[in-house]
């Protein structure tokens, strides 16, 4: 098939060249040209695991390309997929410029019958929208059939997950789109649900705000666990092993971040609103994500007192390992509460440093060795639950900090193997350990 995608962001870039590794012919366009630049000389401007070797192997084979202009992209496609962001507002709502924008150009540049695919995640509704937008600027008899078909990726495993995912999800009112969707789908061998289109808008929601709310439960359940001194993850294995409940996403942190939970489950919550349901378990969810990213720094000044003028060591700045995206990521939040205490911050991270130095600048110092980093440090904040990190050996920090207290936000290190240390421990929903003699560096 002759495929176009319309946006090289994370979810249009991973569809569109693993599609042409399936063996499709595609094109990717992006308003952003010096993107698709980058991309023409086989570089990904995203840190993906294996993707970049899947972007050159397709290009050099022909199977995959990329245009700054997307008629160039359209006019000959069968099926073009909606890949483009949809930010979220002020007001929490999903942003559709971008949309709105994909389908007024997709409608003037094609010139035979096409399918659209949105990949995007979209409010309940948005695809009816998306084909009034086409028809209006090329009406019939030229049909352009409008499918929903949300991504599950996970950034950091998104190739994984486009071959390896449990469900392909196909809404449309239309069963010859279906049958053609459903025919580039079939090698995958994945289970392929075929539905309405409304449901499938809902189903990509509904999934980014149940994941967002077992992470919210669990992390509620760590902080009454620390209070009653049981510990998080002897209660995440217990629950977990009943199939009703599973033991995915039970694992506590400062909070989730990233392109999607934060602007999803906002999202969701305006959805709702707009049909006059106040969606007040997602409020929540939300309401305790928030308190969560909070807590390592409230911790920090419960252990040190005032924050003024120590040096603090972040380790990790990505949402989460395996990534170089910051976006909504918890080190955001501890970062700006450290500045408004007057801390001295030295951040690691093996990949997003540059994206978070676009937030930052020089108000906070960047490093990747995390030696480096903790060099000195008053305190440590684990953030990012890295390999880099979670393998650091723990006697550096005993070595090498000025004094070895460290908030482990992603619970990287065992109780056992700190104990074995002089470490002034705190982790989530686990007993801290503080009876350790504070070697003061001398
Ligand atoms: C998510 C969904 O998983 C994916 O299906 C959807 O298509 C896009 O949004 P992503 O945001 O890339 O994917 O990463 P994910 O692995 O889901 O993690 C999201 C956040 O939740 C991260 O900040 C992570 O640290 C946090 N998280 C995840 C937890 O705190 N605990 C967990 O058990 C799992």
């Amino acid at each position: 098939m002759r495929i176009a995608v319309a946006g090289t962001g994370y979810v249009g870039l991973i569809t569109g060249v693993c599609l042409a590794e399936m063996g499709h012919h595609v094109v990717c366009t992006d308003i952003r040209e010096e993107k698709i630049q980058l991309l023409k000389t086989g570089r990904s401007p995203i840190f993906e695991p294996g993707l970049e070797p899947m972007l050159k192997q397709n290009l050099s084979n022909g199977r995959l390309d990329f245009t700054a202009n997307p008629k160039t992209a359209y006019k000959d496609a069968d099926i073009i997929y909606i890949a483009v962001g949809t930010p979220e507002n002020e007001d929490g709502t999903a942003n559709l410029d971008y949309i709105h924008a994909a389908a007024y150009t997709i409608g003037v540049s094609i010139e035979k019958d096409v399918i659209v695919c949105t990949k995007s995640t979209v409010p309940v509704g948005t695809n009816e929208k998306i084909k009034e937008i086409i028809q209006s600027v090329n009406p019939p008899p030229l049909q352009a059939e409008v499918v929903s078909n949300p991504e599950f990726l996970r950034e950091g495993s998104g190739i994984i997950d486009f071959f390896n995912g449990d469900r392909i999800v196909i809404g449309t009112e239309s069963r010859e789109a279906a049958a053609i969707m459903e025919k580039i789908y079939l090698p995958l061998k994945i289970p392929i649900m075929k539905t309405d289109t409304r449901s499938a808008e809902m189903i990509k929601y509904a999934s980014n705000a149940y994941l967002a709310t077992k992470i919210s439960f669990i992390n509620e359940i760590a902080e009454i666990c620390e209070k009653v001194g049981a510990n998080i993850e002897e209660v995440a294995y217990g629950i977990g092993q009943d199939k009703r409940i599973g033991p995915h996403f039970l694992q506590t942190g400062i909070g989730y971040g990233g392109s999607c939970f934060p602007k999803d489950t906002k999202a969701l919550v305006q959805i709702a609103g707009n049909v006059k349901h106040k969606f007040e378990l997602l409020e929540s969810v939300i309401k305790v994500n928030n308190r969560q990213q909070a807590l390592a720094v409230l911790k920090a000044k419960e252990i040190v007192g005032s924050l003024k003028g120590k040096r603090v060591a972040l380790l990790g700045l990505a949402f989460k390992p395996d990534t170089d995206d910051t976006r909504e990521a918890a080190s955001l939040a501890i970062v700006k509460a450290l500045l408004e205490e007057d801390a001295n911050i030295i951040a690691f991270d093996p990949a997003a440093i540059p994206n978070a130095r676009k937030v930052f600048g020089n108000t906070i110092e960047f490093t990747m060795d995390i030696n480096l980093a903790i060099e000195d440090a008053d305190i440590a904040i684990i953030a990012t639950e890295w390999d880099h990190i979670k393998h650091f050996p723990l006697e550096r920090y005993t070595e090498r900090m000025k004094s070895a207290i460290i908030i482990d936000g992603r619970n990287c290190y065992s109780l056992q193997d700190i104990s074995k240390h002089p470490i002034t421990y705190f982790s989530i929903g686990r007993p801290a350990i503080i009876d350790q003699p504070k070697r003061i560096k001398n």
